[in-house]
C-alpha cells in the first residue's frame, strides 16, 4: 500500500521548485495536497491529477495570519482532514545578496516575515486539525546555509537557522499530542530559485557546491523528496525535533 494513503498535505510554496517536487512526491504515495503558494498553483496540480493523484490549489501568504487560517479551511473543505504540513513556501530565489552590512533593511524583514513568521502561522493554522486527526507531521525547510553560515546572505542564513530552532521548540510543544516537527536541510539543489539566488555565478557556484560534498554531484529536486515522504510517512513515527541534512555530505549536525 502506498506510504500516505488517506492522508492529507499542504504544501505551501508548490506552485514551483522544490515545493512542487514534495507535493508531485506525497501525492505519488497517496496523499491528497493542497497546493498552497502565492503564485498559481494549477500546473502541480495538473501534474499531479495527470497521475492519478489528487490536488488542488488555493492562493495563499504565508506571511498573513487570516490568509493561512483560510489555506487550512480550504484544505478541510476539500479533504476533510489535515495530516502533514511541509512549510516550504519562502523567499529565497529573489533574494539579493550583500556583505551584511549593505544588506536591504526591507528584504531583511520580508525574509523574517515569510521563512520564519510564515513557518509560524501556517503551523498554527493546522494544529488544531492536526490534534483532530489524531496527530500529525510538520516539516519545516531550513537550509545548509543556516548551519554552515553562508556569506553574503545573512538575512536568509539568519531565517533558516531560526526554522532550525522552531522546528526543536515546537517538536517540544506538540509531542504530547502526537504532532512530529522534523526539518530538512537541503544544500543547492537545481531549481530555477537556485539559478536565480547566484544569477550569473551559478555555474561557478554548481562547482564549487559539489566539490565541498562527500558525494560530489549537485542534487537535484528528487534527491530531496524521499527525505520528505519519509518525515511525512508512519516511517519516522518517533522521529521529531528532527533536522536532515540533505546536502551530499557537506555537513554533520
Ligand atoms: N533550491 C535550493 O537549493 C534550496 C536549498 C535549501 C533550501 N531551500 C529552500 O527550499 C524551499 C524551496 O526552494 P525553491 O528553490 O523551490 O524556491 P523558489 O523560490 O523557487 O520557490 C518558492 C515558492 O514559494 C512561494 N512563495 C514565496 N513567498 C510566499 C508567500 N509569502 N506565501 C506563499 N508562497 C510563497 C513562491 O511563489 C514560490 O513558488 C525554500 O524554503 C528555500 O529556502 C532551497
Amino acid at each position: 500500500m502506498a506510504q500516505l494513503q488517506d492522508k492529507v498535505a499542504i504544501v505551501t510554496g508548490a506552485a514551483r521548485g522544490l515545493g512542487r517536487a514534495y507535493a508531485e512526491a506525497l501525492a505519488a504515495e497517496g496523499a491528497a495536497i493542497l497546493v498552497a503558494d502565492l503564485n498559481d498553483g494549477a500546473d502541480t496540480v495538473a501534474a499531479i491529477t495527470a497521475q492519478g493523484g489528487r490536488a488542488v490549489a488555493t492562493t495563499v501568504d504565508v506571511a498573513d495570519a487570516d490568509s493561512c487560517v483560510a489555506m487550512a479551511a480550504a484544505a478541510l473543505e476539500a479533504f476533510g482532514r489535515i495530516d502533514i504540513l511541509v512549510n516550504n513556501a519562502a523567499l529565497y530565489a529573489g533574494l539579493k545578496g550583500a556583505r551584511f552590512e549593505h544588506l536591504d533593511e526591507k528584504q531583511w524583514d520580508a525574509a523574517m516575515n515569510v521563512n520564519v513568521k510564515g513557518t509560524w502561522l501556517a503551523s498554527r493554522a493546522v494544529v488544531q486539525a492536526m490534534r483532530e486527526a489524531g496527530g500529525g507531521s510538520i516539516i519545516n525547510v531550513s537550509s545548509l546555509a543556516a548551519v554552515f553560515g553562508l556569506p553574503y546572505g545573512l538575512d536568509y542564513v539568519a531565517s533558516k537557522a531560526a526554522v532550525i530552532g522552531m522546528t526543536r521548540g515546537m517538536a517540544r510543544e506538540l509531542g504530547s499530542d502526537n504532532i512530529r516537527v522534523n526539518a530538512v536541510a537541503p544544500s543547492a539543489v537545481m531549481t530555477e530559485g537556485t539559478e536565480e539566488f547566484f544569477g550569473e555565478k551559478f555555474e561557478k557556484a554548481k562547482g564549487v557546491i559539489a566539490s565541498g560534498q562527500l558525494i560530489k554531484r549537485n542534487l537535484e529536486p528528487s534527491d530531496v523528496t524521499g527525505t520528505v515522504v519519509y518525515l511525512a510517512s508512519d516511517h519516522s513515527a518517533l522521529v521529531t525535533g528532527q533536522t536532515h541534512m540533505v546536502d551530499g555530505g557537506s555537513w554533520f549536525l
